[in-house]
């Protein structure tokens, strides 16, 4: 089940050109099942109709302080108490300082004051508005008192006008909502989870590489997946044209050696490594300065070396609980068994390494060290992902409980 489903989300709207916008974002969230209670300021509404987010979240969009439900609940106070997050998108100067200055003369502003839920702010105004002495003043003050305030994106804005006021993107929005529900109840806050990603490129001359048809798309949504659940997630990773996901710290790196170094470092910290990467197995002995060039040879000899077993090298970290993929030809369980216990995991996921490098499905196995084996269906990465975290918080929270608890 993904975070957002069954969360009460607070999308309050204020008077921006960029709330438009938000329609997309109370859509999503509403697809991911989310129950979207819309409040729009006044302003708000001479910018979007209020049908809009009612037809997109399936739900009345609320406005009126005074328009009373029938069963006698303090509607706007409710809000408030009963909400899991606020969101407030886009967020003008004035609305963040009536928050500053603990106004409650609107719905939204008395939800605000009402609620204990994560509050999110995302600022969208004017270049000098923003800029401004009292706004910076203000959101210094929201942040001090514990309110998240996103910083806008700079870019062209609405008037002729090029700076730092725009609406951030809305996956960023939305990957801070998952970030801040994830950190309030998620079964991994508090942890440290490092994920690694795709392949390596291990290189022959400066344009030149050895690598392998790894997307990186199974790393990233394992990423998303444990940060939608508390997680402090480091991915590492070489650059692709995916985007990372919100709130995930990126390491990137391009070789086998660059990521053993990084993953060695971020797991002295860490609880939890997911090795997903595709590690090149071995690299070019050395790589030519300058682009090697034809010349009329019949024939090119590359002598490569083997690179460092990053999970290998990790296998006496009792304390780090460790995930390792096997991507196999043949004999697939058999080979991930000796995989898992050769390299001192907790828990291996083994799949048929053609029919998933590089594509959008997965059919992954889960193997635990404790012998017990789960196939999974075949199902998108992102699908997979949930599943295999959920098996993982299973796995972690049966290890706790088994351990022997420490004597005072
Ligand atoms: O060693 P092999 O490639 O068969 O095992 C696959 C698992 O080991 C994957 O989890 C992969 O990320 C990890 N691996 C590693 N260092 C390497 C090669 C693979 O940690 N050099």
């Amino acid at each position: 089940m993904g975070i957002l489903q069954q969360k009460h989300i607070v999308l309050g709207v204020c008077g921006s050109i960029a709330a438009y916008k938000v329609a997309e974002l109370a859509r999503n969230l509403a697809l991911e099942g989310a129950l979207v209670d819309v409040v729009m300021t006044e302003a708000a509404q001479r910018f979007v109709g209020a049908a809009t987010f009612q037809a997109l979240t399936g739900r009345p969009v609320l406005n009126d302080m005074w328009d009373l439900p029938e069963d006698g609940v303090v509607g706007h106070v409710s809000l408030g108490t009963a909400a899991d997050i606020i969101v407030v998108a886009p967020a003008t100067a004035h609305t963040l300082a009536r928050f500053a200055a603990g106004f409650c003369d609107d719905l939204l502003t008395t939800a605000v004051l009402a609620t204990r839920a994560p509050v999110l702010c995302v600022p969208a105004m004017n270049v000098q508005m923003y800029a401004a002495a009292a706004t910076q003043e203000n959101i210094a003050t929201l942040r001090r008192r514990g309110f998240v305030v996103l910083e806008p994106a700079e870019g062209r804005m609405a008037e002729p006008m090029v700076g730092k006021g725009r609406l951030p993107e809305i996956a960023t929005i939305e990957g801070e909502i998952r970030v801040l529900l994830g950190r309030r109840n998620g079964p991994l806050r508090g942890r440290r989870v490092v994920v690694t990603a795709g392949g390596t490129h291990e290189p022959i001359d400066p344009v030149r590489f050895v690598g392998n048809r790894s997307s990186g798309r199974m790393g990233y949504a394992l990423a998303a997946a444990a940060r939608d659940r508390g997680a402090e997630v480091t991915l590492i990773a070489r650059p692709t044209l995916l985007v990372p996901p919100a709130g995930v710290t990126m390491v990137p790196v391009e070789t086998a050696l660059q990521m053993h170094e990084a993953v060695l470092q971020a797991c002295e910290q860490a609880d939890i490594l997911i090795m997903n990467a595709a590690v090149a197995d071995f690299r070019p002995v050395e790589a030519a300065t300058q682009k090697i060039k034809k010349d009329g040879k019949e024939e090119l000899m590359l002598r490569l070396v083997s690179n460092p077993d990053i999970l290998g090298d990790l296998s006496q970290r009792r304390d780090l609980y460790k995930v390792g993929f096997a991507a196999e030809t043949e004999d697939l369980l058999a080979n991930a068994q000796s995989k898992l216990s050769r390299k001192g995991l907790d828990m291996i996921v083994v799949n048929e390494a053609v029919a998933t490098i590089g594509q959008d499905d997965i059919q992954a196995t889960i193997v635990e060290a404790s012998g017990s084996v789960l196939p999974l269906p075949r199902q998108p990465k992102q699908q997979a992902a949930e599943s295999l975290l959920d098996a993982m918080v299973h796995h972690l929270n049966e290890t706790l409980d088994a351990e022997p608890e420490t004597s005072q």
